[in-house]
């Protein structure tokens, strides 16, 4: 049994009564009523986040979760205190879940600071969630360990193998171009999502998962055993009886958050074909944690490892094959002659010794490839700079069509969301496979920065079988979704950002070998356009107002200014 001093536990962050004697008092006699007792009030306290709601099925067992956790920390001679934050689920929230990861890690540092723990485990696992859960985790620098949903099991319809949202994706381009009826729609609307738990592709929950477990805030294996099975209750049990341990011992975040992990985490985002979205909560986590991570950090990590991981949408499989295949412990065996293993993470243990015991990729498997014989080649993300993202812009090149990947063309500009859902499909816009599809004032300032930038290919055109146009935009992407998209170009349109300047017929040219995204039109042109340039007025009240008044562009993680490193 472990006794602590009476500035630990419950007796942590008193409440502000001028007599820390009375606070104490007090919290005893609440906690009394709830049935604890001397002996509760000793031990170590594991704070356990439940984002359990009604409005995320992402999350719908996640009280099973708890309960394991739970059990984990009893076990190990803790005290688990769940409460409640907010929960994001990516599909139900409007305008975009990107809105509120900043409040939800906000809300969740706040937490963890003003109630009493000495560690906390966070549940999380739809795509913002685990981000905001990491960047609170870095600010509030309490011990922390990260435990998810899991993924979704894979679904059928008429023979074919299904999941969320590559194939929602693929599946609706073709009901666009008309190959699929009303009523197969329908049907595929039932076959898509089988399970609970997140979308079973390398989408952004999936990559945020992998990369928590290879930044090291998550018990190794952690990432990919599946919602609902056995392996994903016990990593939540061994999470809450390994946070008892880190509550007495640390490490604490920032102590496993070094440069080093990151560096780690840049090298595993490459090798899984992750999502676009994750380089802007790693650049965030990392500026919460005093690291400074830029696109030529990512560029350098693109350049130097090639893609590994064969699930969508870059490759063919799911989450669950990967987890089969052994997860993420094999993947960082795979990359462990590049990593640096002396990085320590929740375990208390460097790297080397966790991947002494991991097993290498078997041959009896295809999902995790190696360093010697990989899937493809190196550049499955790309930084991208040049006159319209002098901040620089990022694409998924291993989910684009190669061909596009060098490209000139004619612009076809749409001045926000609402605009390109109105003027797509419109037959008085003449716009071609060769057009180059612009929207601005998608950004972080401008729009929250919504899943917008894979704009749907024109009606007309996915009739006629075109599967993939170059898009341009302040937006993000789905990690779910494909397509030849330059996205986060910063500085974005809302800010002045030469997004803004676009007009339709402008040649753009994408030349993902070079590293470039330019707008071809002449610096004194440009010059008349920006003296024109007025930029759209910011909400007036609340949260949206706050947001957009603080919130930095996509290169520096999409924060709010305010929450740097103390
Ligand atoms: Fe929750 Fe995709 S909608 S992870």
């Amino acid at each position: 049994m472990i006794h602590q001093s009476e500035k630990q536990g419950v007796f942590r962050s008193l409440t502000a009564y001028g007599d820390p004697g009375f606070s104490r008092y007090l919290r005893r006699a609440f906690l009394a009523s709830a049935g604890y007792d001397a002996d509760d009030l000793s031990r170590p306290v594991v704070g356990i986040v439940d984002t359990s709601s009604d409005f995320n099925p992402c999350h719908r067992e996640m009280p099973a979760l708890v309960n394991a956790v739970k059990r984990g920390v009893l076990e190990a001679g803790g005290l688990p205190f769940a409460f409640p934050t907010a929960s994001l689920h990516e599909i139900l929230i409007s305008p975009t879940a990107m809105l509120y990861r900043n409040l939800v890690a906000m809300e969740t540092e706040e937490m963890i600071r003003a109630y009493p723990m000495d560690a906390v485990v966070l549940l999380g696992g739809c795509d913002k969630t685990v981000p905001a859960q990491l960047m609170a985790a870095a600010s509030a620098d309490v011990p922390a360990i990260a435990v998810v949903t899991g993924p979704m099991r894979t679904g059928s319809w008429r023979g074919e193998r299904l999941g969320a949202c590559t194939d929602c994706r693929r599946l609706w381009a073709r009901h666009r171009a008309g190959e699929l009826s009303d009523e197969d729609i329908e049907e595929v609307t039932e076959a898509l999502c089988a399970t609970g738990g997140t979308c079973m592709v390398m989408g952004t929950a999936s990559t945020m998962a992998c990369l928590a477990e290879a930044l090291g805030l998550m018990l190794p294996g952690g990432a990919t055993p599946p919602f609902g099975s056995g392996a994903r209750l016990r990593q939540a049990v061994a999470s809450g009886r390994r946070a008892v341990a880190l509550a007495q011992y640390g490490p604490r975040p920032r102590e496993v958050l070094t440069p080093a992990a990151f560096e780690n985490a840049l090298k595993v985002l490459i090798a899984l074909g992750g999502s676009t979205n994750a380089v802007i909560h790693l650049t965030a986590i990392a500026r919460r944690a005093g690291v400074t991570l830029t696109l030529d950090d990512l560029q350098a990590a693109s350049e130097a490892i090639p893609l590994l991981v064969d699930c969508k949408p870059a490759g063919a499989h799911y989450l669950e094959d990967l987890d089969r295949a052994g997860g993420m412990p094999t993947v960082l065996k795979a990359l462990e002659p590049v990593l640096d293993t002396g990085a320590v993470g929740v375990t208390g243990r460097p790297l080397s010794a966790l991947l002494a015991s991991a097993a290498p990729p078997q041959p009896w498997q295809s999902i995790i490839r190696t360093l010697d014989a990989p899937l493809a080649g190196t550049g499955s993300l790309v930084a991208l700079r040049g006159s319209l993202a002098p901040d620089g812009a990022v694409i998924k090149a291993a989910a684009a069509t190669p061909t596009l990947l060098q490209h000139e063309g004619p612009a076809a500009v749409f001045d926000s969301v609402d605009d390109a859902a109105a003027q797509l499909d419109d037959p008085a816009r003449d716009i071609s496979a060769n057009h180059v599809l612009v929207l601005r004032n998608a950004g972080p300032v401008g729009a929250g920065m919504p899943e917008s930038g894979s704009l749907p290919i024109p009606k007309r055109l996915a009739a006629a079988g075109v599967k993939d146009m170059v898009r341009v935009s302040d937006a993000r992407m789905s990690g779910t979704a494909f397509g030849a998209c330059v996205l986060h170009c910063a500085p974005e349109a809302a800010v002045g950002g030469p997004l803004a300047l676009v007009r339709d017929g402008d040649r753009i040219r994408l030349d993902v070998a070079g590293r470039r995204i330019d707008l071809l039109v002449e610096e004194d042109e440009l010059a008349r356009r920006r003296e024109r340039f007025t930029p759209p007025p910011l909400p007036s009240r609340g949260y949206r107002r706050l947001f957009a008044g603080h919130v930095l562009q996509a290169n520096e993680g999409a924060d709010f200014g305010f929450l740097g490193p103390d």
